[in-house]
């Protein structure tokens, strides 16, 4: 059993490692010791957790707290741990917003049942303003929980294909919002003013606040909703904030504060580099008016597409001097980074300049491509944010665009009427040739019409995007 004074020196070593791992994780050259300083950090968390004494638990004086929990606490962990790790070992890279949805909801879950627990079983007896504090905290931890957990059940559902992505717009739905908002105030005003029936009060709010996460994210867009899933990380930073103020663990209201403000900050990302509204998420009905996939009246795309032949293609890539490659959500699916990173490898030998051109929502989560060229082992200086870069793209010979479509749609800038209007883009066609890798006609997240693919300099190269390099490594071996 560990003492109060060692307790509270690994929660602030841990504290301290969750804040070396934010900051490791947000570049990809330090994002492998990132993650080392995360999982050191939770390791000592729940070393502290399990076998330390925290304040409020040597002020109970029970002889032994933890005694009889040990046994409870490996039934729930051991099972826990096992079924993490074979559900992260198994997720495809594209599922993971999945995955992140349903954990978090388990974080509103337990915000709720550690506010629940905290109302009816006290850990210790408070009177006056020390009693209103903690009534509050529960109640705002249980609401932001309820909320939390339903909202990400549903982007769950949604992400998943299991209900459909488009927008459920109930009249007057704004109006239903501030109506369960205020309500859930009432609620909290009869919780704080009558002990008798607080728990029913309590318990009322808790429908509340589940029904207002099921209809804010419900009127969500599909397309969307990775935005929403980080939105929904940031309200369980919050919830497991709260649940740390419940139980006066220091550890967990740092920890929550952290993951509410950096999920806040991502959501943040998100919307610019796709240029939304930060204020229309966080209000619900996010990708309802005008967002992606919506049937927007973008203007009509005249002409005809270019095939290109991979000798062609091959015989382009020899002769250029600068190439860069626009990676997106085929090149993921079609998991082609490594043969990508094979013909980086090649083409540099022989003198090419050889780069690759991030956009901040390339693939389907924050850090998509990075994490792929980064498991090809492309050299991280090779690779540049789409705002290095563009400036570079009028000089550059040729630009490989593989399995992006709306990242490099220059309707995002022409095209008022366009569903993707304002959208940061890559200016591919403002290179001397622009190679475009897909399937066939597909259009991409958004569901609009790409420009590009009919420009005079643009070449199409159809096919899977593996085999297609595939077939152009082979070539440029030969
Ligand atoms: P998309 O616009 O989705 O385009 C992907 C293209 O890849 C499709 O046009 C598809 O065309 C092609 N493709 C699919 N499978 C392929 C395969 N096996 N081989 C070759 N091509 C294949 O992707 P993007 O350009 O990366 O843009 C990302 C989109 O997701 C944006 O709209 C963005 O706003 C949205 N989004 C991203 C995020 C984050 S955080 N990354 C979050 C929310 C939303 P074919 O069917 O013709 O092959």
């Amino acid at each position: 059993m560990l003492t109060l004074s060692l307790t509270t020196v690994l929660y602030i070593a841990a504290s301290a490692l969750f804040i070396l791992s934010l900051s490791g994780l947000g570049r990809q050259e330090t994002a492998r010791s990132g993650n080392l300083y995360g999982i050191i950090g939770m390791a000592l968390a729940i070393i502290a957790a399990a076998f330390g004494v925290t304040e409020i638990q040597r002020d109970l004086t029970v002889a032994n707290v933890h005694g009889s929990g040990f046994g409870m606490l490996a039934a729930a962990i051991v099972p826990g741990a096992v079924i993490g790790a074979i559900l992260a070992a198994r997720v495809a890279m594209t599922a993971m917003p999945e995955l992140v949805a349903m954990l978090h909801s388990f974080v509103g879950l337990a915000a709720v049942l550690v506010g629940l627990a905290s109302h009816i079983t006290p850990l210790k007896e408070l009177t006056g303003a020390d009693h209103t504090i903690h009534a509050v905290e529960i109640f705002v931890g249980v609401f932001v929980g309820a909320l939390t957990f339903t909202g990400s059940i549903i982007a769950f559902l949604k992400l998943r294909g299991s209900i459909g992505g488009k927008p459920l717009l109930l009249p007057g739905r704004h109006l239903l919002n501030l109506a369960m908002v205020l309500g859930s105030v009432a609620l909290g005003y009869l919780f704080l003013g009558d002990p008798a029936q607080s728990l029913t009060w309590l318990l009322v709010m808790t429908g509340v606040a589940c029904l207002l996460g099921v209809h804010m994210v419900m009127a969500i867009g599909g397309a969307d909703m990775p935005v929403v899933v980080s939105m929904l990380n940031s309200y369980s930073g919050w919830a497991a904030s709260a649940a740390g103020f419940m139980l006066e663990n220091d550890l967990l209201i740092i920890t929550g504060a952290l993951v509410g403000s950096s999920g806040a900050i991502l959501s943040y990302i998100m919307c610019q580099a796709m240029n939304r509204s930060f204020i229309s998420v966080i209000a619900g009905g996010f990708g309802s008016d005008g967002g992606a996939p919506a049937a927007g009246g973008a203007q009509a795309i005249t002409g005809d597409q270019t095939e290109i032949s991979p000798d062609d293609t091959v015989e382009l890539l020899r002769e250029a001097k600068s190439i860069v490659v626009v990676p997106g959500y085929g090149m993921a699916v079609a998991q082609a980074q490594h043969t990508v990173s094979e013909i980086a490898k090649l083409l540099r030998k022989r003198g090419a300049e050889f780069r690759f051109a991030i956009h901040p929502v390339a693939g389907r989560l924050p850090g998509h491509m990075n994490v792929l060229l980064a498991e090809a082992n492309v050299p991280y200086d090779i690779v540049l944010e789409m705002d290095e870069i563009n400036d570079d793209l009028p000089d550059t010979d040729v630009v490989l665009v593989i399995g992006a479509n709306d990242i490099v749609n220059p309707s995002a800038q022409d095209d008022p009427s366009s569903p993707i209007a304002g959208m940061p883009v890559l200016e591919v066609w403002k290179s001397k040739t622009v190679i475009i890798m897909k399937r066939g006609r597909g259009t991409g997240y958004a569901g609009v019409e790409n420009p590009l693919f009919f420009k005079e300099n643009s070449r199409m190269l159809f096919g899977d995007a593996k085999k297609t390099v595939d077939g152009l490594l082979t070539k440029l071996r030969e």
